[in-house]
């Protein structure tokens, strides 16, 4: 499935729906799905207003894309120092700031977790559990 939002507004409305989706394609990983899909979406809002979502589900894992109409970022480099960082380091850095948490809970939540090229859309795929 294929969803352009434009506007938090829009979002605000299909907030209920990708929940049902949500539920129908991650049974108990609705919530862990929730938790990655809002901090990919929130990033992708602050770079504009039109952000394009698809979800969709290969066997046992769902697959979520989010992608604005920003000018993207080095968001793979900005990945890749996350992982060859030491989690007491990390910690201290990251977890107790206001902000820069996001991508840390997304690479601690989804299986695989990827920029564009562009730096304009975030991929990642969820593995999902074995009662779905
Ligand atoms: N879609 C994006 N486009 C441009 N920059 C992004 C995008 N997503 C993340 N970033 C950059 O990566 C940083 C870290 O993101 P994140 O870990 O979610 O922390 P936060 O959202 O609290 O700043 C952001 O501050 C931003 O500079
Ligand atoms: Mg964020």
């Amino acid at each position: 499935m294929t969803q352009e939002v434009n506007g938090a507004e829009a979002l605000t409305e299909l907030r209920p729906r990708m929940r049902q989706l949500f539920t129908v394609l991650a049974g108990e990983d609705t919530g862990k799905v929730e938790v990655i899909f809002n901090e990919a979406v929130n990033n992708a809002f602050r770079q504009g207003s039109k952000v394009r979502v698809k979800i969709s589900r290969i066997g046992g894992k769902l697959i979520l894309r989010v992608k604005d109409s920003g000018q993207g970022f080095a968001g793979n480099l900005l990945l890749h120092s996350l992982c060859s960082q030491d989690l007491a380091e990390l910690f201290d850095e990251k977890l107790i700031d206001e902000s820069g948490r996001g991508l840390l809970i997304m690479k601690a939540m989804a299986d695989e977790v990827c920029f564009n090229h562009q730096g304009n859309e975030i991929m990642l795929v969820i593995k999902l559990g074995y009662n779905n």
